[in-house]
């Protein structure tokens, strides 16, 4: 049996669908190779027909009725995009499931709404319960993860991996809630409290509203949740990624910079140290045009980041401390140059820039971090050049002073958000030595928009390197599992994304030909990436981009992605001139001297590395093994080729069918039957009532006529007679007159009988009377 023979008169498949991406569809007749179109009816009542040129043409097949709504994806005979979506489609939609298994993999939908499945019930019916147990959920996940951890004493880790808006945040903080409650200490640690409330502040000062999501993590975050030999909670530790420093400084439209900035303006009133204005008011949060988020009271999520500052030990001092830093960066954006010739003395005047004696913003910066204004004022304006010979002063364009002003912020604001997550892990720190970790993973997902810059570029990165690590832990899973089952296998190919990774990390590709030009005294964006086209051009996963020289497109395991050079080397090199950073450090305070304790190493430290590290591929993972046959049994279970299960299914179903038909034909029967009987009898009655009331109209017809001959008949003979005894009569009547007189005599005598009857009678009873006397 081969997948071709499936594609039969009345087989359903999925056909691409302008709008709806899939539609479905039935086949009309059945596959023939030498026949180069399929006519197929669509499931809206239409009819199509597809266009074959190869086997590889064909449309996907449909997985039988009975697989569909299955809450592990696995299960399904078929696996396909079509299939994956209408499964999803139809578990998310009929039943309001947004959570999926895909084998160990859980698929969330994000539901934008609250739903009533994470409350302290849900994690209680949760606990204890097999990943399969119960309906497939983020609390299942974790306590697989927990119950691993417990059983086989290993460390665990959850990954949550998905595109921007996806609800990758929310499902770590809902994973790490489970956690904290059952790996909440007996005794009250507040550990788990502060893990918890360490997510507001990451997502004050690492979120921001894009385009795609309100509240988008613009790091990425990896939690350790530390448990001791009981499996309580006794500490934990953040480590953070890729934070998008250039927000900081610019936001496309519709988009925001980070959280923080918006509720300190928000709370300004109650900050007045910090100078701040309505936050339409600073180049660096105006940039977007979209200054509010709906639904969000920056206000009010000051509050609770304050709230969990205090949770997580932040004095009062740091944080006044930490604001004033975050507002000097606002004010620090502020600051107006002017353009114009300074004057040197023992050279020509210079074209350059400078800011104004007066300028407020200025002025506040450097209050602010406590730091002198006239060096800070000179810094922002002139940069140092060292030769072999002497050291000179080189005034700076009014380009080249807003773009180090620019970094200047970025590096300040990095540098802050470095310490207080450094803070915060000290908070989470556990005196007790830690026995097992369960790690959570929430780094931001594969990201393309229109324009696709550094930052873009370095996600991806990161994707392709976290979806390698998953394709081999999969492949791993399934591997030890033929050989746990012990089934005769043989090797296959599968999809594998390293090539894409050698294009971006090998010698001589995109990362290396970066560096290398980052070195380059007159490296610029439009040099490299000329390298690129020229060097790249061999690998298949690159290609130019479609307009312009400034562009080109790497072909990630997601979707291929156009990427602007334009800033890539600045970006990279990430520099920040020295003499600027060296003002901050002399600053008279405690906190801003601290963050930039460690500058000078950093700053000596050739161009920015950009390397994503996770294990190569062992070569064993890169193939996985295949049944030869349809089906081989393992000790507990059957293996099945794909496919295999919709083909039984479609035996299955067909057996079915036709014993359907053969109920219904019975049950047709049956009834049409008593149907024709019921016909038959009533056919019957009314023809023995027609047939009755028409033999009656006959026998009175005939009666009628009858009666009438009779009458005639007698009619005549008494005529007949009546004559006849006229006759008679006539002679009758003579005797008549002769014997009236004796009737009268006889009348007379009559009466006298009478009277001499009653006379007697008299006598008699006088008689009586007369003997009586004697
Ligand atoms: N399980 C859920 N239940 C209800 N709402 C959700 C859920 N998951 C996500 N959301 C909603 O979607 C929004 C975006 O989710 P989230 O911030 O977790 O996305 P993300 O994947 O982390 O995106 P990014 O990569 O941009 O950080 C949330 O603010 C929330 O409103
Ligand atoms: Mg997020």
């Amino acid at each position: 049996m081969t997948t071709l023979e499936l594609y039969t008169k009345g087989a359903r498949v999925w056909i691409p669908h302008p709008d709806q991406v899939w539609q479905g569809a039935e086949l009309l007749e059945n596959y023939n190779p030498s026949k180069p179109t399929l006519a197929v009816a669509t499931d809206d009542g239409g009819t199509a027909t597809l266009q074959l040129k190869s086997e590889k043409d064909l449309p996907f097949l449909r997985n039988p009725a009975i697989l569909v709504g299955e809450n592990d994806l696995t299960a399904l005979s078929y696996l396909h995009e079509p299939a994956v979506l209408h499964n999803l489609q139809v578990r998310f939609c009929e039943n309001r499931d947004i959570y999926t298994y895909c084998g160990i993999v859980l698929v969330a939908i994000n539901p934008y709404d609250e739903l009533p499945i994470y409350d302290i019930d849900t994690i209680q019916t949760y606990r204890g319960q097999a990943l399969g147990n119960l309906d497939p959920h983020i609390f299942a996940v974790a306590e697989e993860a927990y119950t691993q951890l417990e059983r086989e004493q290993r460390d665990q880790s959850v990954i949550v991996s998905g595109e921007s808006g996806a609800g990758k945040t929310v499902s770590a903080k809902y994973a790490m809630r489970y956690f904290a409650t059952v790996g909440g200490s007996v005794v009250e640690t507040q550990v788990e409290k502060k893990v918890l409330a360490s997510s507001p502040i990451m997502e004050a000062i690492g979120n921001a509203k894009t385009t795609r999501n309100d509240n988008s993590s613009r790091f990425g975050k990896f939690i350790e949740l530390q448990f001791n030999k009981q499996f309580h909670i006794v500490g934990a530790s953040m480590r953070t990624y890729l934070l998008e420093k250039s927000r900081v400084v610019f936001q496309t439209t519709e988009e925001r910079n980070y959280h923080i900035f918006y509720q300190l303006c928000a709370a300004r009133k109650k900050l007045p140290q910090l100078f701040l204005d309505h936050q339409d008011h600073f180049h660096y949060l105006n940039q977007g045009g979209s200054p509010d988020v709906n639904g969000v009271d920056d206000a009010e999520t000051f509050e609770e980041t304050v709230n969990a500052l205090n949770l997580l030990g932040f004095s009062e001092k740091e944080q006044i401390d930490m604001f004033k830093v975050f507002a000097s960066v606002l004010h620090l954006g502020n600051i107006r140059y002017l353009e114009g010739i300074i004057e040197s003395e023992n050279e020509q005047d210079q074209e350059g820039c400078l800011i104004e004696p007066e300028d407020k913003h200025m002025k506040i910066l450097c209050d602010l971090l406590e730091i002198d204004q006239d060096d800070m004022r000179q810094w922002l304006c002139t940069r140092k050049l060292v030769s072999m010979r002497e050291v000179f002063l080189k005034p700076m364009t009014l380009e080249e002073a807003t773009i180090s002003r620019d970094a200047l912020a970025k590096h300040i604001y990095a540098e802050l958000f470095n310490w207080i997550v450094l803070v915060i892990n000290r908070s989470l720190e556990s005196d007790t030595p830690r026995h097992r970790f369960i790690g959570v993973l929430d780094i931001y997902g594969f990201e393309t928009f229109e324009t696709n810059s550094f930052e873009q570029f370095c996600i991806n990165y990161a994707n392709e390197k976290l979806q390698q690590q998953f394709n081999l832990h999969v492949f791993k899973l399934e591997q030890e599992e033929y050989i746990r089952e012990g089934i005769g296998w043989k090797m296959i190919e599968f999809y594998d994304n390293q090539p894409c990774i050698d294009l971006i990390e090998t010698k001589l590709g995109i990362l290396d030909l970066l560096d290398e030009e980052c070195k380059m005294p007159r490296g610029s964006d439009a040099s490299w990436t000329e390298k690129l086209y020229t060097k790249c051009s061999k690998y298949p996963h690159f290609s130019k981009g479609r307009f312009g020289a400034s562009s080109f497109v790497v072909n990630h395991f997601a979707d291929k992605v156009q990427y602007e050079s334009t800033g890539f080397l600045e970006k990279n090199r990430d520099t920040v001139i020295e003499e600027q950073i060296n003002v901050i450090k002399a600053s008279r305070n405690g906190l801003v001297k601290r963050l930039f304790a460690s500058e000078s190493q950093k700053l000596a430290a050739p161009g920015v590395k950009v390397k994503v590290v996770a294990s190569k591929p062992v070569s064993v993972a890169h193939k996985t093994h295949k049944k030869s046959v349809c089906s081989q049994f393992g000790k507990t279970k059957i293996f099945f080729r794909a496919g295999q299960v919709a083909y039984l299914e479609k035996l299955r179903s067909d057996k079915l069918r036709l014993c359907c038909i053969m109920m219904q034909k019975t049950v047709r029967m049956f009834v049409a039957r008593k149907k024709y009987l019921k016909i038959k009898r009533s056919a019957l009655l009314i023809q023995t009532h027609v047939r009755g009331w028409l033999a009656r109209k006959e026998v009175k017809k005939r009666r009628r006529q009858i009666v009438l001959c009779q009458s005639a008949i007698r009619r005549y003979l008494a005529r007949k007679q009546y004559k006849r005894l006229r006759i008679e009569a006539r002679s009758i009547e003579h005797v008549k007159t002769l014997n009236k007189g004796l009737e009268n005599k006889i009348i007379s005598l009559q009466q006298r009988i009478d009277e001499v009857n009653k006379t007697n009678h008299e006598l008699r009873n006088y008689q009586s009377e007369v003997q009586e006397l004697k």
